[in-house]
Formats: C-alpha cells, sequence, structure tokens
C-alpha cells in the first residue's frame, strides 16, 4: 500500500477502533502528545520489548538487563550535560502564534525534494516499463543529483549551524528557504532561541526542604550511574553491556504525528562497555546486529536505512540513525552511538567517586568506552502498525482491511470460532482455548456469522482463526485460517499449539522466516 498522509490517517483512526492506541484522558479532550496503549496496543509493545529483551539479554552472555528509577538525583543532568544542552531551537510565526523546532521546519522542506525525487522515479518507471533500472537512474539522473545535493547542503548547514549554536544562521537558512507557516502562510520568523526539554518535579513535602528533579529524558543514565554495581555483581568483564526498557520524558514543543513524537515514551537501551581505542569496531558491529534484528521483524528490508550523523555531538565519535519508511517518510527509528568515556568520566567528576574498571586481563585501571544502542519503543509500535495496515481487493470484488502484524508481536494470537451457537460446539470451543490459554493469548469468538469474523480478526491482525464446526464433534479436527492468505486447514485438535508455536517463540519465529 502507498506510503502518504492518507494512509497515515487512516492508521491512526484504525488504531483507535481496534483498541489499540488512544488519546491520554480523552474524556477532558486529552493530553497534546500523551497516548495510552488500549488491550490490544499493550500487547503489542509488551511482545516488541519481549522480543527485544530475548535477544539483547538472553541472547548475549555478556549483556544484562536492569530497571532503574526514573526519578534520579538532579546532579545526574549537570553532569550528563542535560542541564545546559538538552535543548531544541525553537521558531515562532509571529503571524499565527504558532511555535515551531526549527530543525524540524527545515528537515520538512528537504521532506519536499525528497518527495520529488520519487515523482521523478516514478515518471521514469512509467516511461521506460520493465528496463528501467531504479539504482542506476537514481545514482545517474541530473535532476535527482540535483534534489539530493540541495537536501545534503541544506541539511549539513543546519547540522553545523546548530552545532556550533549559531541561531542566526539557521533563521536566515529558513529565510533564504523561503520556507512558510504552514498556519499563516508567512515568513513572519521570530529569532531561532533554544528551550531545555526536561520537565522538572520537586522531592518532599514541605516547600523549603523540597529538592529539584527532572524525570529522566533517556534511560541511558540510569545504566552509568549503576554501571560499578552492575559490573562486580554480574561479574562481567569488558566488553560487556547494560540493558533497560523503561520510561523517558520531554517537554517535545513540536508534538505531531501520533506517537512517533511523544512527551511521555519508552526506551529500549543498551550501553555496552568497550576497551578505549576499540570503540569504533563494535560500533560497526552494533550497526549491523541491530539491522538484523529490524530485518528478522520482515517488515521488509528496503523500509530501512542508515543516517550517519554529518555533525556529532559533543560526547560521541560516531553516530548514527536507523530510519524506518513512516508513511510520512524515512525517520529516525533507533540511534546507535560511539559515546566515548564522556557519561562515565562526568559522573567520575561530579561525584568524587572512582568510576574506572580494573582490567585484571592488562592489570591496569581505565574509565571504558560505550557504544550504545537507543530505540524508541512506541516508534517501533508505529513502524509495525503502519507498516502492516492494509487494504485488500478480494477476487470476488469487495476490499478487506488487514494488519499484517508479525505473528511474533501481534496481540491475539488465535482467535476461536465455534461455527455456530449451538449443538455444543461453543463448549468445545471454550475448551480448547482453556488448553491453549496459558500459553497463547487466544480470544474466544461467537458473535455474527463466521465471514463477518474472520474480518474482524483480520482487521485486529489476529494471525489465526480456528473454526470449530459438526466434523470437529466427529473427528477431533478444527480449521485453522491463515489472516493473509485466507487459506484454510484442517488439523487435529492436539495439533494447534504446534502450529501457533510460531508466534509466541522467537527461535520458531526465526526459523519460519527463512524458509
Ligand atoms: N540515550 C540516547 C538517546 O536518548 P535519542 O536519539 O535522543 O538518544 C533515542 O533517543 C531514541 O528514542 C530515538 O531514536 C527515538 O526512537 C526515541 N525517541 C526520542 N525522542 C522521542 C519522543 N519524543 N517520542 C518518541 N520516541 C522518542
Amino acid at each position: 500500500m502507498a506510503k502518504n498522509d492518507d494512509t497515515f490517517r487512516k492508521v491512526i483512526a484504525h488504531a483507535k477502533e481496534y483498541g489499540y492506541i488512544f488519546a491520554s484522558s480523552e474524556i477532558y479532550d486529552g493530553l497534546s502528545a500523551v497516548y495510552d496503549y488500549a488491550q490490544n496496543g499493550a500487547e503489542l509493545k509488551k511482545n516488541l520489548k519481549d522480543y527485544w529483551w530475548r535477544s539483547m539479554v538472553y541472547g548475549n552472555q555478556d549483556i544484562v538487563g536492569i530497571d532503574a528509577s526514573i526519578l534520579m538525583h538532579p546532579k545526574t543532568w549537570k553532569a550528563s550535560g542535560h542541564v545546559d544542552a538538552f535543548n531544541d531551537p525553537l521558531i515562532d510565526n509571529k503571524d499565527s502564534k504558532r511555535r515551531y523546532r526549527a530543525d524540524v521546519l527545515i528537515e520538512e522542506h528537504v521532506d519536499k525534494l525528497d518527495k520529488k525525487i520519487e515523482r521523478e522515479v516514478k515518471k521514469a518507471q512509467k516511461r521506460f516499463g520493465d528496463a528501467f533500472d531504479k539504482e542506476q537512474f537514481l545514482e545517474t539522473n541530473e535532476r535527482v543529483l540535483r534534489y539530493k545535493k540541495e537536501g545534503q547542503d541544506i541539511l549539513k548547514r543546519m547540522g553545523e549551524s546548530l552545532a556550533k549554536e549559531d541561531l542566526a544562521d539557521v533563521k536566515a537558512l529558513i529565510e533564504e528557504l523561503e520556507i512558510v507557516c504552514p498556519v499563516s502562510g508567512s515568513k513572519n520568523w521570530t529569532d531561532v532561541r533554544q528551550f531545555n526539554l526536561m520537565f522538572s518535579t520537586k522531592l518532599g513535602a514541605s516547600a523549603d526542604s523540597a529538592m529539584d528533579l527532572y524525570l529522566r529524558p533517556e534511560t541511558a543514565q540510569g545504566i552509568f550511574v549503576n554501571f560499578q554495581n552492575v559490573q562486580q555483581t554480574s561479574r562481567q568483564h569488558i566488553p560487556f553491556g547494560i540493558a533497560q526498557i523503561g520510561k523517558a520524558f520531554r517537554n517535545e514543543i513540536v508534538a505531531r504525528q501520533f506517537i512517533f513524537r511523544m512527551r511521555e515514551f519508552e526506551q529500549m537501551e543498551m550501553q555496552y562497555f568497550v576497551k578505549p581505542g576499540e570503540e569504533l569496531e563494535w560500533y560497526e558491529h552494533w550497526k549491523q546486529k541491530r539491522l538484523e534484528w529490524h530485518y528478522s521483524l520482515g517488515l521488509g528490508k528496503e523500509n530501512y536505512r542508515f543516517q550517519d550523523h554529518e555533525n556529532l555531538s559533543h560526547y560521541a565519535n560516531a553516530a548514527t540513525d536507523i530510519q524506518f519508511n513512516y508513511p510520512f517518510g524515512f525517520r529516525e527509528l533507533e540511534g546507535i552511538h560511539s559515546r566515548t568515556d564522556f557519561d562515565l568520566k562526568a559522573h567520575e567528576t561530579a561525584s568524587g567517586r572512582n568510576l574506572k574498571y580494573f582490567d585484571p586481563f592488562e592489570n591496569k585501571s581505565y574509565i571504558p568506552y560505550v557504544v550504545e544502542t537507543s530505540i524508541g519503543l512506541d516508534r517501533l509500535v508505529l513502524a509495525v502498525l503502519s507498516n502492516s495496515y492494509q487494504e485488500e481487493e478480494l477476487e470476488n470484488g469487495t476490499t478487506r482491511v488487514v494488519m499484517k502484524l508479525p505473528a511474533i508481536v501481534a496481540p491475539v494470537k488465535a482467535a476461536v470460532l465455534p461455527l455456530v451457537r449451538k449443538d455444543g460446539l461453543p463448549e468445545l470451543a471454550k475448551e480448547i482455548i482453556e488448553d491453549l490459554q496459558w500459553e497463547y493469548n487466544v480470544q474466544y469468538d461467537d458473535k455474527e456469522s463466521v465471514g463477518r469474523r474472520y474480518r474482524r480478526q483480520d482487521a485486529a491482525g489476529t494471525p489465526y482463526c480456528i473454526t470449530v464446526d459438526h466434523q470437529t464433534k466427529e473427528d477431533g479436527t478444527v480449521t485453522i485460517r491463515d489472516r493473509d492468505t485466507m487459506e484454510q486447514e484442517r488439523v487435529k485438535i492436539s495439533e494447534i499449539s504446534n502450529r501457533l508455536r510460531h508466534t509466541v517463540s522467537a527461535r520458531d519465529w526465526i526459523a519460519q522466516l527463512k524458509k
């Protein structure tokens, strides 16, 4: 299905209709950029977390998982640089009074150049038909190369100006590109200013003694401050990693695009501690490993690409994003950063504790370097939902909406449907449910005709429908209908669990994907 604004609107509406995602406190008209996961969304998110944790923690003998608190000593955020430098560049339009992130306005301008490239490709495809070689066209067509260079130059200049904190040049760039306010249509802009993204709160009951705290804007610092405790108690030696899944909070200014940019979101991060000088090798290792993990979800390799950072943060000596092809274009899904020894060194200085690691093989102490992999769980949910939503034309001329979710993360693994609500079929269906429910999230459904029930389960993303009919009573068999092919097969009741194994077992899922 084409990926565009229209698809995106449909995905958002569908996510609400089928119990995936609701606006937070909707009865009070919602809270901007804060969302609640409903019955299916919570399952999908839980399954994605589990898939990540299994491959990251259980799949690597040198990685352990922790769960640090959201509230941390405020000195943490001074040492990490967040108090002074965790800012977004803001700009206001004087006519509409709307506030924007200056970098997002510029990136959206560059997106338009990407769209122009897509249109050139489509035109050429039409003109040359089967003989069309897309890769060659992208590498040689003059107009495409011009658009590409224009986009790259804009992003390079923006990155350099932001790194130098040259906000006047960021504004100059917006003016030179003649970017208009999407609401007022005017180019009447204020200067660009920095805005700190951390939410603050207070610890303690009385106003005098209360301590100012922040809600953590990333989970990583909970790993850094625990580095020594975890290393010593887990008896790991360098290189080794610490993984964590948890909430993070950012007072995002431009909070659009549904769950792509939220104020309360979840991260799945891993910090890999290595010997100084070996970090770039490990950085390459984790880049490939993370990309392969994304491929293993089966959303299509063509939907991912790396976007290396042109201008590095002060603490990094290499950084890239794994971008996903969302309905609104390729955007960051996961960041992979070689963070040097910046964080541990900063915490050593600020806390006065010795955070060095004693290397028994080299007989010396040093502050390890860190390679970080950091993925936004909600962005992963959005990638899965937007890629899975499909409208299909069927042979009989009707259309169906189907969510082709990877079975390993689908909320409900199978629906068990008695063909009719009589003749003992509901009782048989419930027995099957009782047998499966400790291993699988299965759902009983006997409302409306079986055809309508199939459609409802297709739209909800349930990979299998198990139908109990009169033959079940005679020979103990049921039909299993595959959501994607709509094909049905008769199997023994005792075989069902084996047939569903790949929907819960990562090993079976990957084996099936390779077939
Ligand atoms: N510890 C490194 C770190 O936090 P980041 O690039 O700022 O790096 C990592 O964030 C990931 O967190 C991003 O790749 C993105 O998937 C997710 N993320 C960041 N801000 C987000 C937001 N406002 N809403 C949803 N996800 C967000």
